[in-house]
């Protein structure tokens, strides 16, 4: 398996900067705690379903003491190493059945609308489709707009398909499946076909 530093890529944000995005590594917890600080009450709702107030040890490590022969969790990173900042996160775990994982993302209010999340969703289902994933779920409070219209873009690309909505009490819950490529997928095969 790779090495999670072999895994980064650059991302240019629209209207710029560029971004570092890559695996979370288990000593990324401070930076992971910094970022957590600086979101809105409104984006930790979004992304906990409750506006948690604090990201303890246990909690910081689940998002970042990643397995990554079965998981992954990356950030994407600004700035010089030596003084970076995460401005994003995306996650997903492979559910019991091994072919389903679901998915979170959580973008800094400041860096929204210039395509980091789908950077990150088409990050994260390259690595999942290496792993055997074949379908994603993901939970959303209720009238999370920019998650649908994210995942509706997603599908109009023809980069998911089956994609399915199903509203609950407070929550909306968004289903698909990632559509079928030929053969063993290369990490490049599945870059070219994403380019
Ligand atoms: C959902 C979220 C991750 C989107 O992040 P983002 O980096 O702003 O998304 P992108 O810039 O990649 O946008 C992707 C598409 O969604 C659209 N979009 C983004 N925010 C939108 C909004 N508020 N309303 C409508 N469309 C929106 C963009 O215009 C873009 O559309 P396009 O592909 O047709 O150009 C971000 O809003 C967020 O972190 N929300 C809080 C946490 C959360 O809800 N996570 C999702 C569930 S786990």
């Amino acid at each position: 398996m790779l090495h999670p530093l072999d895994c980064q890529e650059y991302f240019a944000l629209k209207n710029g900067p560029t971004v570092r995005v890559r695996p979370i590594l288990t000593s990324d917890e401070d930076k992971l705690r910094t970022f957590f600080y600086s979101l809105s009450e409104q984006s930790r709702y979004s992304r906990y379903f409750s506006a948690i107030r604090a990201l303890p040890h246990e909690k910081a490590q689940k998002e970042a003491n990643i397995d990554f022969s079965r998981d992954m969790g990356i950030a994407a990173f600004l700035g010089p190493i030596s003084t970076e900042q995460i401005i994003g996160t995306g996650h997903f775990y492979i559910l019991f059945d091994n072919q389903t994982a679901e998915i979170s993302l959580l973008v800094h209010e400041k860096f929204r609308n210039r395509g980091l999340a789908r950077f990150f969703l088409e990050y994260l289902t390259k690595r999942a489709v290496e792993r055997g994933v074949t379908r994603f779920v993901t939970e959303l409070i209720m009238g999370n707009r920019a998650a649908i219209h994210l995942l509706k873009s997603f599908t109009q690309s023809g980069l998911a398909k089956n994609t399915t909505i199903e509203r609950a009490d407070e929550v909306t819950i968004l289903t698909w499946e990632v559509p079928e490529f030929p053969g063993h997928i290369e990490d490049k095969t599945f870059r070219y076909l994403f380019e």
